[in-house]
């Protein structure tokens, strides 16, 4: 009986990360979902935010927006930028190990710059590690190229970063270049601002 419970178990969960019948909820972030991210930071950063970095940023009341990934009522990403003058700076994107590879990331990356298109921006920017090529590959596929690079930005390893930049995020050209990520993603998902559900 626990045996038939546990294989229900695990059936039922692999059958929610099975990105075919997954359904991803993106809401903003709250300071009640910290504990969670926290968590992922740890597990993927080597120089994780605190919880009071995080705390500051979502007490600010203008030029921020951070978003959380929900699946299987769990916290599996989060993201943020801080915006002004027509340009985003992306500060976070990060998804639980156990739930890469299931498109969160280019959710979270999608909300981002619908969000950045709402507030007039036209530019995205931000640092990634040299060694990062997951992360650099997901950005290439949002328009991301590189644009420099910022020596010793990582010191905790030695490491330098590259900048990268999407520029004229608000063009037709981008659009369909977003439509295209978010025609690759299979499952559902309920965006923050409500709107074009998929
Ligand atoms: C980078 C990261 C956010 C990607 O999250 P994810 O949800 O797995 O990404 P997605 O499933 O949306 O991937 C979208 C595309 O990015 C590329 N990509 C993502 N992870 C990749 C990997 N490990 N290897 C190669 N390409 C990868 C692929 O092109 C992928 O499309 P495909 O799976 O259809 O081929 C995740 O690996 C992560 O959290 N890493 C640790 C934290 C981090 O490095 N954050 C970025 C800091 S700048």
């Amino acid at each position: 009986m626990g045996n038939e419970v546990e294989v229900a178990a695990i059936s039922h969960n692999s059958q929610l990360k099975n990105s075919k019948v997954l359904s991803v909820t993106i809401c903003e972030m709250k300071r009640r979902h910290l504990r969670s991210v926290i968590r992922i930071e740890n597990k993927v950063f080597p120089r994780p935010w605190t919880v009071g970095l995080f705390m500051s940023e979502l007490s600010m009341t203008t030029g921020r927006a951070y978003f959380v990934a929900k699946a299987n009522s769990k916290i599996v990403g989060y993201c943020g930028m801080i915006f002004s003058c027509g340009q985003a700076h992306i500060t976070n994107v990060a998804v639980d190990p156990e739930w890469q590879r299931q498109h969160i990331a280019s959710r979270l990356m999608i909300q981002l710059v619908r969000s950045a298109i709402t507030q007039g921006i036209s530019d995205m920017t931000l640092e990634v590690r040299m060694s990062n090529r997951s992360a650099q590959s997901l950005y290439y596929r949002f328009g991301f190229a590189p644009g420099g690079v910022r020596k010793n930005y990582y010191p905790e390893t030695n490491e330098d970063a590259l900048i990268m930049w999407a520029r004229g995020i608000d063009t037709h050209n981008y659009r369909l270049r977003v439509e295209a990520n978010q025609a690759r993603i299979t499952g559902s998902t309920i965006w923050a601002d409500s709107t074009n559900n998929v």
